[in-house]
């Protein structure tokens, strides 16, 4: 059997910062880049479009399965533009409305079946880092390495603040707070795939570290299992 390309899985709760790490190593090692939320953000606009219900679990599973997406990697230098059905819906998928919806149809089983194998399949040569919530747990269980990263809920809704004042978004700092506890509960506390590190993750506190300085800890990481670029 020729050997799997390898695997390095980002997990942690919304604002940790594992997008912005993922998105850094991936292109520090040349490796492809599997951002896992963006696809139950994905099913949520798309449900909310076709005016399915988020509870509705068979036909949400069945549009799951069916998700027309593509990952248009090509703009060097940027993340990968996100085509739905032909529409541009890069920016329109990462408000927090999209990620309320996304943590209700991420909850549901057949959902959650129906996007497995669409995420193994971003395992490519030379390699992959795959962010998410379950990705060291249930979608790449062998990952060479697993990251569980966290920060504080005061520190992950600061960051969440200034991304979207940057943005020119009207945002509210106690409102941004509470939402992040809603998605924290419903996250850890669903019965499929939960958010919780792998036995084998390595935990790291952002709080009080720079990107740099996580970036860092997690090139260490690699290198001391040989995982380069
Ligand atoms: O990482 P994010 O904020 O883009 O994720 C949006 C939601 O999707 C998050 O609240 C939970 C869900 N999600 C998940 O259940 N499993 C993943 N692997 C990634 C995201």
């Amino acid at each position: 059997m020729s050997p799997q390309p390898p695997v390095i899985a980002i997990d942690g709760p919304s604002g940790s910062g594992k997008g912005t790490v993922a998105a850094l190593l991936a292109r520090r090692l040349g490796w492809h880049l599997l951002d896992s939320g963006a696809l139950y953000r994905l099913l949520g606009y798309a449900a909310q479009k076709h005016g399915i219900e988020l509870t509705d679990e068979q036909s949400l599973g069945r549009l799951a399965a069916a998700l027309d997406v593509q990952f248009d990697t090509s703009r060097l230098g940027q993340g990968p533009t996100i085509v739905l059905e032909g529409e541009d819906v890069t920016h329109a998928i990462r408000n927090e409305q999209v990620g309320a919806w996304a943590s209700q149809v991420a909850a549901l089983p057949l959902v959650r079946q129906a996007l497995l194998q669409r995420q193994q399949d971003f395992q490519e040569m030379p390699g992959l880092v795959a962010d998410g919530r379950d990705m060291g747990t249930v979608v790449f269980p062998q990952a060479a390495l697993k990251i569980f990263l966290t920060a504080s809920a005061g520190e992950r809704a600061r960051r969440r603040f200034e991304q979207l004042k940057a943005k020119g978004s009207d945002v509210n700092l106690a409102s941004l707070l509470e939402e992040i506890r809603v998605r924290d509960e419903r996250d850890t506390r669903r019965a499929v795939a939960p958010l919780k590190p792998a036995d084998d993750a390595v935990q790291l506190d952002s709080t009080t570290l720079s990107i740099e300085e996580v970036l860092d800890v997690i090139l260490n990481e690699a290198a001391a299992r040989h995982l380069e670029g």
